[in-house]
């Protein structure tokens, strides 16, 4: 007979980091408890509230129709109207056939991982890079290779990266443009060789576009300009600003269409119909109006905070252009960006997220930082870090 206290575990969960900045978050609402006001600078979603059209649009099919699930592939007048948004504003035509609507970017990301990798399967990914991507690789039993990258490469991968890396178990290679945790891009053109490189090896490319429309000064792209060939991961969670909505979306070569509709159907039945019928208002003129002075707003706030940070010892060496974070080198304030960023909470009460959260290159050294707060608040953040960081 088994003990009570037996626990089964999965060998895969010993590949499963916790989120460092859920420390940060638990002491900032400790502090919070304590009526002390914490300035939040570590998450990882906008601050805005839904456009209310989309809002709107919600409430009217929740008034007007009933709730059953949609097909696996999503509904079809939103598959239509995706398709028509990368014609209008990328100038890219993509057959609504291709596009399949999921529970946020992360149930694309798991989708996809799950058609194209086999047990021990590589793929080639950032470091620094958005955590979860190595989780959802180890969930579906492949392995993420992870190539640390520096400011020389704007923090991200080079065509050159993937001759170097890749080997007989590499199957595939993930990008985001912009990054998470940096807000740096890929230009298209070193888009277009990595794309080459990783097709001469019969790879795969998947490029996470969910920041996509968050981009300062420059033209918006799409790796569906490239070709059919390519995985393209997108959310309604960041541009659209819909994260607790849970609403995202995957486009995939023709012939993998089918086997993403049955795993999706498996995993999901679904994505939410009413994220669906709300997500149908979010590329209406109005909406997209709002949206635009909101993007406004975030440059805004990424051309205030640059020369602050720098002013207080920061290092900035590639510039943000898109998303809504600063991935700063912190290294000439302290040795540890950890205990800094703990420091910066206790005694000025302002959160960030230290760099171990995003992988193993150097993350000692860099902190990043969002910027989904008021000028006036982010003005204020950086008085309080004045205080306390060493001038
Ligand atoms: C780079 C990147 N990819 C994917 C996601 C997942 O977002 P969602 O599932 O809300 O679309 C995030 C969320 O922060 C992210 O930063």
């Amino acid at each position: 007979m088994k003990s009570e206290s037996f626990h089964r575990l999965a060998s895969r969960m010993s590949h499963i980091d916790p989120f460092e900045v859920m420390e940060i978050q638990t002491a900032a609402r400790e502090l919070e408890r304590q009526g002390k006001d914490v300035i939040h600078m570590e998450i990882g979603e906008p601050d805005f509230t839904t456009p209310r059209p989309i809002v709107d649009a919600a409430i009217a099919a929740l008034n007007s129709q009933p709730m059953f699930y949609t097909s696996a592939l999503g509904i079809q007048p939103l598959r239509e109207a995706i398709a028509a948004y990368y014609a209008s504003q990328y100038g890219v035509s993509v057959s609504p056939d291709r596009i399949i609507v999921t529970a946020g970017s992360s149930a694309a990301l798991l989708l996809a991982f799950g058609v194209l990798l086999n047990p021990g399967d590589e793929v080639l990914m950032a470091d620094p890079g958005y955590p979860c991507n190595r989780h959802f690789v180890r969930a579906m039993e492949g392995v993420p290779c992870t190539i640390p990258v520096g400011p020389e490469h704007a923090y991200q991968l080079a065509a050159g990266h993937i001759g170097q890396h890749w080997n007989d178990r590499s199957i595939a290679a993930l990008v985001a443009s912009p990054s998470n945790p940096t807000g740096t891009m890929i230009a298209a053109d070193e888009l277009r060789r990595i794309h080459a490189e990783v097709a001469a090896r019969a790879g795969t490319l998947i490029v996470d576009e969910i920041y996509q429309g968050l981009t300062y000064g420059v033209a918006p792209s799409t790796a569906l300009a490239i070709g059919d060939d390519v995985f393209v991961i997108n959310s309604f969670s960041k541009y659209f600003q819909m994260t607790g909505w849970r609403l995202g979306w995957l486009v995939v070569p023709p012939a993998y269409v089918r086997d993403v509709e049955k795993l999706a159907q498996n995993l999901f039945i679904s994505a939410s119909t009413p994220a669906q019928h709300a997500a149908l208002a979010a590329f209406h003129p109005d909406t997209l109006a709002i949206l635009e002075a909101r993007r406004a707003e975030f440059q805004t706030r990424r051309d205030f905070l640059m020369p602050a940070l720098t002013g207080l010892g920061f290092k900035i060496p590639v510039v943000p252009q898109g998303a809504f974070y600063i991935y700063a080198d912190s290294s000439h304030i302290a040795t540890d960006s950890f205990e800094l960023s703990r420091r910066i909470l206790q005694e000025a009460q302002v959160a960030l997220t230290p760099g171990k959260d995003f992988g193993h290159a150097a993350p000692e050294r860099h902190i990043r930082i969002a910027y989904t707060q008021t000028v006036a608040r982010l003005a204020e953040a950086i008085e309080r870090m004045r205080g306390v960081i060493p001038g």
